[in-house]
């Protein structure tokens, strides 16, 4: 498969998990003109065959080269950034999950449903196959949360684009962040707040926003749950001194980034 049907694949299945980013992308793109998507990221867990190393062959494949680590100890992830061989296609952010990292009890949950389950040979099937594996059960979920958003998160939703990214910088009249996101929070739409609305500075050359992932009714044994699914990122990169585009991501800011799926960090509702 070539890479720009792999990425219109995936926008598909993403829009169908969380259908206000394609009302984002709709507003966005009349108010400022074409979009140009800046980056994409998924999850993983860290066990073969389904490791960063094991998803990161389509990328190279396709002429991306891993660029930067970013590791995030205490969230127990790391991650990679990949740049793309032309500005046709997106960059892309690779984490995965330390899972020796986690309790006996996360651990054996994901070892036993990562062997258990008939995966995909082919990285880019299993990237547009959603989760291949059974849901796990509200206790399973509940156990995973509790020690890692990311781990729960991964357990329902499997793979899929955990976001999109709005270019800011390539967008029409290069609009300040602040613009793109106060014109959606004009319009209802809820951002993620945690580190401040804004994350990252001109000096750090990227600055970053995100929507709190939308939330989706997800039946479990126990009945329907209210769970956080996927959100939709805003970018704006700034010109490193020597004149080209700045193409990694900042630490920090990613970090903060990461909790757009937290449900803990939201307005509690009465359907948790
Ligand atoms: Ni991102």
């Amino acid at each position: 498969m070539q890479a720009q049907e792999f990425y219109r694949r995936l926008w598909e299945n993403y829009v169908t998990i969380a259908p206000s980013a394609g009302k984002i992308h709709e507003l966005v793109e009349a108010r400022f003109g074409p979009i140009r998507n800046d980056h994409v990221a998924f999850r993983t867990f860290d066990i073969s065959p389904i490791s960063l190393a094991d998803l990161e062959k389509p990328f190279l494949h396709w002429g991306y080269r891993r660029d930067q680590a970013y590791p995030f100890p205490d969230k127990h992830l790391h991650a990679y950034g990949y740049i793309p061989p032309n500005d046709d296609l997106p960059l892309v952010f690779l984490s995965e999950l330390t899972t020796r990292e986690l309790s006996a009890r996360s651990r054996d949950w994901i070892e036993r449903t990562v062997s258990g389950t008939r995966l995909e040979p082919d990285p880019v099937a299993l990237l547009l196959g959603g989760r291949p594996w059974a849901l796990p059960t509200w206790a399973e979920y509940q156990l995973l949360e509790a020690e890692s958003a990311y781990a729960a998160w991964l357990s329902v939703w499997g793979f899929c684009a955990n976001h999109f990214t709005i270019a800011v910088h390539a967008l029409r009249d290069d609009p300040a962040l602040s613009d793109v996101v106060g014109e959606l929070r004009a319009r209802g739409f809820v951002m993620n707040e945690v580190g401040g609305m804004i994350k990252g500075s001109p000096s750090q050359l990227l600055q970053q926003a995100s929507t709190v992932a939308e939330s989706r009714s997800v039946t479990f044994d126990a009945g329907p749950k209210e769970l956080p699914s996927c959100y939709y990122e805003f970018a704006k990169r700034y010109t490193e001194p020597k004149g080209e585009l700045y193409l990694g991501f900042v630490a920090a800011s990613a970090k903060d980034i990461f909790e757009s799926t937290t449900a803990r960090s939201r307005t509690p509702t009465r359907n948790r």
